[in-house]
C-alpha cells in the first residue's frame, strides 16, 4: 500500500488542468449496457475507480480499454448478467448494472453492495424504482435477482434524492414499454449528462436537468461516443486547497456552473474569484473567515466537499460547523484532523471546528477517498511532515492527485509501503 508524505507551510500557486469526472464516467459506462456496439467515451479519468468499473463489465462479455483518457467500450457481445461480490464489494457504483442488464436482457444477478466506511448505503430505492416498472426481482444469498419479460413504464417517485438510483431506474425506464414519470430524481450534473447521452443513443427524455423526468420507452437504443463532463468534486477539492495555504490557482477544463454553491461559500470565506467558460480563477491573500457549511443534493454544496471544506475551515480564526444532511456518519477524517493538533467535535451530523489552532505534522489514515483528500490539505498547512496512509482510497477518485499538488507547489511524495 502507498502512502503519501506531505511537507506542510507552502503556498499552492499555479495552474491545474481538472480531470473528468469520475461519478459521471461511472454512470455512462455502464450506459453501454443499453445498445451493444461500440463506444468512445473521451475526457475519462484514468483512476482506479474506472479500472473497477472496467473490469466488472469485462465480467459481462464487454470490452474495455483506456487509452490515457480516452475510454473503449464495446458491447456487441455481453455473455454474463452476473456482477459478482468481488466487484460490487470494491465498487458500490457496480450496482449501476442492473438497472441496463434486466432492461435489455430480460434478467441480471447482482451482488448487494457492501456498506461504505460511514455506514450501510441502502439500495432501496434502486430496488422499488425497478419493480415499479415491473422487474420481479428476489433476494437470494446476498444478490439481487432480477427478471423482467418486458419493462412497463410506470411512475415513481423517489422518497429520497438519490443519484444511483435516479440513473438505475432511468436507464431502465427508456428500454420500457410506454412512459415513465419520475419525480424528486437527483438532478447532480453527472445524472444530467447520462441523460443527455441517452437521447443521443436515441432515448426520448423530457424534463432534463430538473427532478421530475419524463421518459417515452423505445425499442432499441444505438451506440454512441460522448465526453465526460469535467469533475466538480475534484475541482473543488483544489480550490480549498489553494485557499487554505493562502495561493493562487486556476483549473481550466472545469464547468463553473457546476460548482456555483462552492463558489459562493468560497468567496464568503474570503477568496477572490472569477470565472470563464470553462475556467476558474482562485486566489486567497488572508485566513478563510469561519463559515458554516450545510451539505445537501445538488445544487447545494455537495457531501463529497464537506470533509475538504472542515479542513478548510481549520485555518479560519474562529468557530464553524458543517453539517452533512446526506451521510449523517461521513466524519472517519475527524479523529485524524485531531491527529494533528485539530480542535474538532462531532455532534450528531455535524462536525464544530474550532479553527486558528497550528497544526503539526503527523501519520493519518485514509478511511475514504474524500476523508483521505480532506487529511492532504490539512497536511498542506500542518508544520513538518505528515504521512497519509491508505491512499488507495484516494487513487480511487482522483488522477494524478500528487502530481497535480506538486505542478502547483506542494510538497507531497508518493512512497511505496510493505503492506500494513
Ligand atoms: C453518489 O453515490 C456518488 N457516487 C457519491 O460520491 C455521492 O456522495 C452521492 O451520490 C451523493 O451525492 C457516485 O456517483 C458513483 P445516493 P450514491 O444514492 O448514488 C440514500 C464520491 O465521493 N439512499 O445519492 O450511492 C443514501 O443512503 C462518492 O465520489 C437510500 O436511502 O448516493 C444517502 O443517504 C461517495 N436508498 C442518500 O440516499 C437508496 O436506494 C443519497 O445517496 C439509495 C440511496
Amino acid at each position: 500500500m502507498d502512502k503519501f508524505v506531505v511537507q506542510g507551510g507552502r503556498k499552492l500557486n499555479g495552474r491545474i488542468k481538472v480531470s473528468g469526472a469520475k461519478n459521471g464516467s461511472l454512470a455512462l459506462m455502464p450506459a453501454s449496457l443499453l445498445a451493444p456496439g461500440t463506444y468512445h467515451l473521451s475526457n475519462t479519468p484514468n483512476l482506479r475507480d474506472v479500472w473497477t468499473m472496467s473490469r466488472l463489465l469485462n465480467s459481462l462479455g464487454v470490452f474495455c480499454e483506456l487509452n490515457g483518457n480516452d475510454l473503449f467500450v464495446d458491447s456487441t457481445k455481453v455473455t454474463s448478467f452476473e456482477a459478482p461480490y468481488e466487484h460490487v464489494k470494491k465498487m458500490r457504483a457496480s450496482f449501476y448494472v442492473l438497472g441496463p442488464l434486466v432492461a435489455r436482457y430480460g434478467q441480471a444477478r447482482v451482488s448487494l453492495p457492501g456498506g461504505c466506511a460511514w455506514g450501510p448505503r441502502p439500495v432501496d430505492l434502486h430496488l422499488k424504482g425497478l419493480e415499479k416498472l415491473g422487474a420481479e426481482l428476489s433476494l437470494e444469498s446476498g444478490y439481487v435477482v432480477a427478471k423482467s419479460s418486458k419493462l412497463i413504464g410506470n411512475k415513481f417517485h423517489f422518497d429520497i434524492s438519490s443519484v444511483g438510483a435516479t440513473g438505475n431506474v432511468l436507464m431502465a425506464a427508456t428500454l420500457a414499454k410506454g412512459n415513465t414519470l419520475l419525480t424528486n430524481a437527483a438532478t447532480e450534473p453527472e445524472i444530467t449528462a447520462l441523460a443527455r447521452m441517452l437521447v443521443q443513443m436515441g432515448a426520448k427524455i423530457d424534463g432534463i436537468g430538473t427532478s421530475q423526468l419524463e421518459i417515452e420507452g423505445v425499442d432499441e437504443l444505438k451506440p454512441v461516443n460522448q465526453e465526460t463532463i469535467p469533475d466538480r468534486i475534484e475541482a473543488a477539492t483544489f480550490l480549498i486547497a489553494a485557499a487554505m495555504t493562502g495561493g493562487k490557482i486556476e483549473l481550466t477544463n472545469v464547468n463553473p456552473y457546476h460548482l456555483t454553491s462552492v463558489i459562493a461559500k468560497l468567496e464568503e470565506a474570503g477568496c477572490e474569484i472569477d470565472v470563464n467558460a470553462d475556467k476558474i480563477m482562485l486566489e486567497m491573500s488572508d485566513k478563510p473567515n469561519p463559515i458554516d457549511l450545510i451539505a445537501t443534493t445538488y445544487p447545494g454544496i455537495p457531501t463529497d466537499v464537506q470533509a475538504q471544506w472542515t479542513s478548510l475551515m481549520l485555518a479560519a480564526n474562529g468557530t464553524s460547523k458543517v453539517t452533512d444532511t446526506i451521510y449523517t456518519d461521513r466524519f472517519k477524517h475527524v479523529p485524524e484532523l485531531i491527529r494533528l493538533g485539530a480542535d474538532v467535535e462531532v455532534v450528531d451530523n455535524s462536525a464544530i471546528i474550532k479553527g486558528g489552532k497550528q497544526l503539526s505534522g503527523a501519520i493519518v489514515m485514509s478511511s475514504d477517498l474524500r476523508a483521505g483528500a480532506a487529511l492532504v490539505l490539512a497536511a498542506l498547512i500542518a508544520e513538518g511532515t505528515s504521512e497519509i496512509l491508505r491512499i488507495y482510497h484516494i487513487d480511487r477518485g482522483y488522477e494524478d492527485f500528487e502530481k497535480k499538488l506538486t505542478s502547483i507547489g506542494a510538497s507531497i511524495k508518493r512512497v511505496k509501503t510493505e503492506l500494513i
